[in-house]
């Protein structure tokens, strides 16, 4: 789309639609020994040779905890009304269970504080990939304990600050936390088993649920409870059954495994006939999907790329070595970012209004949306980013166009607020709208950060 149009449609959204930035705390704040904080499995998994580039961690990371009311004020420059953050559960509960551990809490509270000061809104994420280090050695997101953990943390956290904090997420990309943290591999701890991701997947959503019915009951206000799903559009590469059928899986591992238990308190009939091919069963117990699908007010969504796929490899097979159906991705021919991710806004578009169309009546905010690229900064630490800048710009255009197709999405959220630490990938990198340069703490805004800037202020119409 020419950027003219892209204005245009961006132009049309509401004066009153949410904008924000958004951050997780291991990948910010550093300051990983401090006031009582415990370990995480990504303290642990840092420091296992090979697993991140550059042999990098969290340790200091954009020094944030130490630099919180200067970053607020950064926030607060970009005109943005909403900033989400996580909690670091480590910081709260050092060791995963057991009373509240102030120094830890405390924190939080002064950055709600400051936020609020500053006429921004918080959005507190609770759980993103930071599980506390004696959880996982009792098992982690496969031990149906470590649902109940969650909920008694986040209770600790919804005491704290509900007082003063509206919006709440749960969970950030449960995909990620089961898929990439359990069975992959590639993320932290670093398992390689099915099964035991397959327990995660259920773990993290009965964890959602349990948390989230205790917070409505507890609530001392009206409160916006969620959830932040990662997803994009999966695509059969042909008309073959070999390549829809690999759509069909992508799709239903990715997204509906979550979506509909959720939504529609049941788990998707194909995915369960799926996994018992392979012998896997989800520990499901009697009650537990009417706790999963407590309602929620707002669905997170977090949008990077979407994806072809086919049923075939490349030797003609489609099943692998251990008998599993293949699923490859077949590129689209778009240019990447430098994640190696195609830059696909259609497919945002078709996400939105496919999500309005099969899950209707709850309203969804971007969470997440942006993308990395090989930055080079000025001597004055200031990046002309066209790329991001427009990534920026078709994908917000790509949200405004599933708005005028009915998809209900009130805000939209940037990943990230400066650059940080980028899991596995390290600090190379760079999703900022704000480029830090590591070896001053110096942040500088970005080209894209005063277009969003200014774009935001255009559509508020001052
Ligand atoms: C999603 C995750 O929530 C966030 O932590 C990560 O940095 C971005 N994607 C970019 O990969």
């Amino acid at each position: 789309m020419a950027p003219a149009a892209e204005a245009e449609l961006i132009a049309g959204l509401p004066a009153d639609f949410r904008w924000g930035v958004a951050t997780s705390a291991y990948q910010i704040e550093g300051a990983t020994g401090e006031d009582g904080r415990g370990q995480s499995i990504w303290d642990t998994y840092c420091r296992v040779p090979g697993m991140v580039e550059g042999g990098e961690n969290g340790d200091v990371a954009c020094d944030h905890y130490h630099r919180m009311p200067a970053d607020v004020e950064l926030i607060r420059s970009l005109g943005v009304d909403t900033y989400r953050f996580s909690v670091a559960w480590p910081r709260v509960q050092p060791g995963g269970r057991g009373p509240a551990n102030a120094a830890g809490l405390g924190f939080y509270d002064r950055l709600v504080d400051e936020l609020l000061g500053k006429g921004v809104d918080p959005w507190v994420t609770l759980y993103h990939w930071d599980l506390p280090q004696e959880l996982e050695d009792a098992g982690g997101w496969p031990e149906r304990d470590t649902a109940h953990r969650f909920a008694d943390y986040a209770m600790l956290v919804f005491d704290a600050l509900s007082d003063r904090v509206r919006t709440w997420t749960t969970l950030n990309e449960p995909w990620c936390s089961a898929m990439l943290g359990y069975y992959e591999g590639r993320q932290a701890p670093g398992r390689r088993d099915f099964a035991a991701a397959m327990a995660a997947v259920h773990h993290l959503l009965l964890g959602h649920g349990l948390a989230a019915g205790r917070m409505r009951a507890a609530a001392p206000a009206p409160v916006e409870l969620g959830i932040t799903l990662n997803m994009g559009t999966s695509m059969p590469a042909t008309e073959s059954l070999a390549d829809r059928e690999a759509a069909r899986r992508a799709d239903g591992l990715g997204a509906r495994i979550y979506l509909d238990p959720l939504l529609r308190g049941q788990y998707p009939g194909d995915i369960l006939d799926d996994l018992s091919v392979r012998g896997v069963k989800l520990p499901v117990v009697d009650g537990d999907l009417a706790v999963i699908s407590e309602p929620i007010d707002v669905l997170g969504v977090n949008y990077y790329s979407s994806h072809r796929l086919s049923g075939v490899d490349a030797q003609g097979r489609t099943e692998d070595d251990e008998g599993n159906p293949v699923q490859t991705t077949v590129p689209l021919g778009r240019p990447v970012t430098a994640m190696d991710w195609e830059i696909v806004p259609e497919g945002f578009t078709e996400l939105l209004v496919r999500l309005s169309r099969d899950y209707p009546g709850v309203p969804m905010v971007i969470t997440e949306n942006g993308a990395a690229f090989d930055d080079v900064a000025d001597a004055g630490g200031y990046v002309r980013d066209d790329d991001r800048t427009a990534y920026l710009s078709s994908h917000i255009a790509a949200v405004a166009a599933a708005r005028q197709r009915g998809a209900d999405v009130r805000g939209y959220f940037a990943w990230s607020l400066m650059d940080n630490f980028e899991w596995s990938y390290g600090y190379a990198k760079r999703f900022g709208l704000v480029h830090v340069d590591y070896e001053t703490q110096v942040r500088t805004p970005k080209q894209s950060a005063l277009w969003y800037r200014d774009t935001i202020r255009r559509v508020r119409g001052h």
